[in-house]
């Protein structure tokens, strides 16, 4: 499986991780071009489905990015995105998914390198735990 190149869907609040994966951009850190982020204004703002819907259709992992406890544009939004994370990582194995294919990361805007770091971190994860379960996928 050392080919194996994962699909990685990340979902990053528009006011810190977008602006630290900007930023990561534009200082010229490197980071796995495996990932493809959707900018969403608040992680509060993901719903599960968008998660569930990913994996149905291929992403071998999702990664939800949003501002640092406290700092949520919109009071409480990434506190609502936890509460969903860890619904969620009781559920996907019942979809046939790992848990661990499913990531919550708190990085603020300055944190290009942070972010740069968590991306390569969590594409190495998925890379150990192989491409998400094929025979399982469907349209919904
Ligand atoms: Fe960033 Fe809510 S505005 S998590």
């Amino acid at each position: 499986m050392t080919d194996f190149e994962p699909t990685i869907v990340a979902f990053f609040c528009n006011w810190c991780t977008y602006t630290a994966a900007d930023l990561a951009g534009t200082s010229r850190l490197s980071y796995p071009a495996n990932v493809k982020i959707i900018r969403v204004m608040c992680s509060g703002m993901v719903d599960p489905q968008y998660v569930i819907k990913a994996l149905l259709e291929g992403a071998d992992g999702v990664i939800i990015g949003g501002c640092n406890p406290g700092d949520c544009h919109y009071i409480n939004g990434n506190y609502k995105a936890r509460r969903r994370v860890k619904l969620l990582k009781e559920i996907l194995p019942s979809f046939g998914f790992e848990a661990e294919r499913l990531r919550l990361a708190w990085i603020a805007a300055s944190d290009g390198i942070l972010l740069a770091e968590m991306m390569r971190d969590f594409t190495e994860q998925i890379k150990v735990l192989g491409p998400s379960a094929p025979k399982l996928r469907m349209v919904i």
